[in-house]
């Protein structure tokens, strides 16, 4: 079971504050100047990952007390008992075992006493089964065509990971099936899609772990009815609909056959539920021979989280220098940089797996905590991103630890396009490091043929102060075996932050407040009668929206 302790008691966090004062008199640039193998000693390679955190504002100091502080949190305790289905997350009553789904070990792994590595390679075959029918064409439709479209309907764990993971190995979709993804409850998104696809060659995945959700339950039946409306029949629907979920009843009032049901289970927290039935589309698309990949490239940083000396972990370090950032500097926010279209939506989804995980601000004692927890996550990918935000990251009065992450090798090798890119991933490490001082700006303004006073004028605004910390993720290629590594090396990290903060970053009671209100209004809405029921500002907004929706 996890410990319970408040960080800040720590004798490593009295070290930490006391060491960061020291180092907010430091600049990178010096750290550099006086170490010629910094690099070499902060820097790592997994496979075929390579992990550069030297351009950060630490030294063998802060990494030691930063070290210390995870032994005196009982962070390797804490994984262990992760990894033996130990009921971490509390709140819940729940293992928390999404390493068990891909266990390429099948070493046991037991939730009160039962090994649950039958149960994950009995729902892995089911899906092998199945995608190999869409990928093979042999799952055919209701007019005997192969399916060719696969809509996937759910939200937030139960969409991102598959929508995210879907991009990011568009190479890897050589079978001619198209994933679609439907999570908004806007109607738009629904009626967009599909615009796009025809009945007799879809098939809809409806994936909720609990199948109550209201999103995916309204886009569900509004698919069965489009479904209907478009010729197939009550008993088609068998061949067109199959459930994700961990609610077998739930599933079969829905009207799809259990047998058209791929289940997975309690211990999967929604947001790290890709590598369970959740990853059907991803299955369907790339192929089960690659969705295994994903699912080994996960199992190897699993590996080496679990095994890895402290020192030489890379999850652990990442998870220690976000610490030392949100804690000791006052940091709000990270931001996730990927120097590759298709990890577009990398940041997104770990917005997701972030935020939800350790958005939290009451500690496993259940007292308000004292002390900073989860930043907030945000990003774009490079180069798009330095002609919109990074002027804040370089100049502005935040600062915003940024992880960089780029491929060496391009799927798509044009011209010179890859070196283009990479060309600015590492000039702009460079430049958050560096800056440039105020002489360097007055000697080229004045090698420009500027007088004085207009050097004196302009200077200030062209001054980079430096000193901004980056992450460099470089991977060979973006491999499904890559892919599963480096969300598993980020899954790690949050786990190793929730951990030392105190905190349950497993369960998820900050979103049911807002759902428990809009079962509320939507009755309200519905009535033509005028609503008082609220404060001032919602009653007043609703009964606008009223006026206007009757006028
Ligand atoms: O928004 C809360 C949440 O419970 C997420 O944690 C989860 O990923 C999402 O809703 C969808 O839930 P479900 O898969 O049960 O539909």
């Amino acid at each position: 079971m996890l410990e319970n302790i408040n960080p800040t008691t720590t004798a490593a966090w009295q070290k930490l504050s006391e060491h960061a004062q020291e180092m907010k008199e430091v600049h990178m640039k010096e750290l550099f100047r006086a170490d010629r193998n910094r690099f070499e000693r902060f820097s790592y390679r997994l496979g075929d990952i390579y992990i550069d955190y030297s351009k950060n504002l630490l030294t063998e100091k802060t990494l030691q007390l930063l070290l210390e502080l995870a032994e005196e949190c009982k962070v390797r305790e804490a994984a262990q008992a992760m990894f033996k289905g130990e009921k971490i997350n509390v709140t819940e009553d729940r293992s928390v075992l999404h390493i068990a789904l891909r266990n390429r070990s099948n070493r046991p792994i037991k939730v009160a006493d039962t090994d649950v590595m039958p149960e994950v390679n009995a729902a892995l075959e089911k899906m092998r089964l199945f995608a190999d029918k869409i990928t093979g064409g042999k799952w055919l439709g209701y007019t005997g065509k192969p399916i060719k479209n696969i809509v996937n309907i759910g939200i937030g764990g139960s969409d991102l990971g598959p929508v995210m993971v879907t991009e990011a190995l568009k190479p890897y979709a050589t079978f001619g099936i198209k994933p679609y993804f439907v999570s908004n409850v806007d109607g738009t998104h629904l009626a967009e899609v599909l615009k796009q696809v025809e009945a007799e060659e879809t098939l809809f995945m409806i994936a909720s772990k609990t199948f109550t959700t209201q999103e995916t339950m309204t886009n569900a039946q509004s698919a069965k009815d489009w479904f209907i409306a478009q010729g197939g029949s009550a008993s088609d629907v068998a061949k067109h609909f199959v459930a994700l979920s961990t609610n077998a009843g739930a599933v079969a009032d829905f009207g799809i056959d259990t047998q058209n049901m791929f289940e997975f289970w309690d211990w999967v927290g929604g947001r790290y539920s890709l590598w369970s039935s959740i990853g059907l589309s991803i299955a369907c698309t790339i192929g089960f021979r690659n969705f295994e990949e994903l699912l080994s490239g996960a199992h190897s940083m699993d590996e080496h989280f679990l095994n890895a000396s402290p020192s030489a972990n890379i999850p652990l370090i990442l998870a220690l220098i976000g610490i030392w950032y949100g804690n000791f500097f006052g940091s709000e926010s990270e931001a996730i940089l990927p120097y590759d279209q298709y990890m577009h939506r990398f940041a997104a989804y770990f917005q997701q797996g972030n935020m939800e995980s350790n958005g939290k601000s009451v500690d496993r004692n259940g007292n308000k905590v004292s002390y900073q927890t989860g930043p907030i996550v945000w990003g774009e990918p490079g180069t798009n991103g330095q002609h919109a935000f990074y002027q804040l990251i370089h100049q502005g009065t935040k600062l915003i630890p940024c992880d960089f992450l780029a491929p060496v090798v391009s799927h798509n090798p044009i011209g010179d396009h890859h070196l283009k890119l990479l060309s600015n991933f590492f000039a702009q490490t460079e430049a958050l490091m560096n800056g440039k001082s105020l002489q360097e700006v007055e000697a080229e303004l004045k090698a420009q043929g500027k007088t004085p006073k207009e050097i004196e004028q302009l200077a200030p605004f062209k001054v980079f102060e430096g000193n901004k910390p980056t992450n460099s993720i470089l991977y060979k290629k973006l491999t499904p075996f890559v892919l599963g590594s480096l969300i598993a090396m980020y899954e790690h990290k949050i786990f190793v932050q929730g951990v030392i903060w105190n905190i349950y970053s497993f369960d998820q009671w900050g979103v049911e407040l807002g759902k428990v209100l809009a079962k509320k209004i939507l009755p309200e809405l519905k009535s033509h009668r005028q609503v008082y029921s609220h404060d001032s500002s919602t009653n007043g907004l609703i009964n606008v929206f009223k006026s206007y929706r009757n006028s």
